[in-house]
């Protein structure tokens, strides 16, 4: 009798452990629901166990974290480096993804040998003309210009910048890319400009005067690093609306929620709402998570991603895949 009753517990506890393991085999993957989602990445981990299979399996676009910056790429003035770019573009082309580039004008994470440059605007156009050039037809989407407003909706002094002609500078890169590769879609790229405030106002006017005068400027990327307080939704819907009324294509290029261990359920509510805002809203047509291993974030300890450091799916990653799977 006891003999039978552990075979049947047994038998019970192979079967439920059969149905559960054959669900997660089954779930459906971020990349199965038919919308853009990406990851930034890093090619020094594309050998680990976990990394590249995560990715391949999850994502359909994939962008360089650090290898397209002037600074991993440029490294001398007449050198370029495109190695690891050129190893994102190989693995994104060997697995069915489509590649973002970022970036082409920065004010931060320059190379030193610049500051000895005279013909700022000559060097600039050039770097653009090399890196948009090599990477034609195979980068559908540069974030042209990263970061060029301040929080109170100022242009931030940087290199690039000639104080005189307000963002005549960012007119001219754009104009540049446009030129280098003609089928790319280019986009302004900032933190903190999600919602309705200063900065997205200076930045949606910069659109506006773009827009009118036939620069070639296709999309707004919201980075949208968040941390527990999130954002508000209304807010953020009613600045995505303001922008695809103007014609603009709208990216979420660098989602990220920093919280504690024990706020991973508000983690997850904060990530569905976001999704959720870009799946409702027709002009936003990518999402894209900054790094998806809490093993490898920028921002070392904060929890942000959607799988844990063992690449195990975190319920944001279940949040993610409901907001992702409601038709558009
Ligand atoms: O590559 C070197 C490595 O050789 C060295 O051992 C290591 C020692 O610290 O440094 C490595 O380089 C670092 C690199 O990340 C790779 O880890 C750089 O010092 C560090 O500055 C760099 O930080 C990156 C940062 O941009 C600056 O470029 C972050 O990874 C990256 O997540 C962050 O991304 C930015 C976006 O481009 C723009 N929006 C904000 C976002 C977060 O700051």
């Amino acid at each position: 009798m006891r003999i039978k009753e552990t075979a049947k517990f047994l038998g019970a506890v192979i079967l439920i452990s059969f149905f559960v393991s054959s669900r997660e085999s089954k779930a459906i993957p971020l990349r199965g629901h038919n919308v853009v989602i990406g990851t930034a990445v890093d090619p020094a981990f594309l050998n680990e166990p976990g990394y590249a299979e995560t990715i391949s399996r999850e994502f359909n676009m994939v962008e360089a974290e650090n290898s397209m910056k002037w600074e991993t790429i440029h490294p001398a003035k007449d050198v370029y480096d495109f190695r690891e770019g050129d190893a994102i573009v190989k693995f994104a082309e060997q697995n069915g993804m489509v590649v973002r580039g970022h970036c082409l004008l920065w004010n931060l994470h320059v190379p030193e040998w610049l500051a000895s440059e005279s013909k700022i605007n000559q060097v600039l156009h050039d770097h653009i003309d090399a890196v948009v050039g090599h990477y034609r037809g195979r980068v559908f989407a540069w974030d042209v210009v990263n970061e060029a407003f301040s929080n109170d909706g100022s242009l931030k002094a940087s290199r690039w910048y000639d104080g005189e002609t307000g963002t005549a500078y960012i007119a001219r890169a754009f104009e540049w890319a446009h030129k280098a590769d003609p089928s790319a879609k280019l986009f302004y790229n900032d933190f903190d400009a999600e919602v309705l405030n200063v900065k997205s106002d200076a930045i949606f006017a910069m659109f506006q005067d773009f827009k009118r005068r036939g620069i070639p400027i296709h999309g707004i990327g919201f980075q949208t690093h968040l941390n527990v307080d999130g954002l508000s939704i209304e807010s953020f819907k009613a600045n995505m609306a303001r922008f695809a009324a103007l014609g603009v294509e709208i990216h979420i290029t660098e989602l990220e929620v920093s919280v504690s261990k024990k706020s991973f359920p508000r983690q997850a509510a904060i990530y569905r709402a976001v999704v959720g805002a870009c799946i409702a809203e027709r002009a936003c047509t990518a999402v894209q998570v900054w790094g998806f291993t809490d093993k490898h974030s920028w921002i070392k300890a904060g929890n942000g991603l959607l799988f844990d450091g063992d690449y195990k799916r975190k319920p944001a990653y279940a949040a993610v895949g409901q907001a992702l799977s409601v038709a558009r």
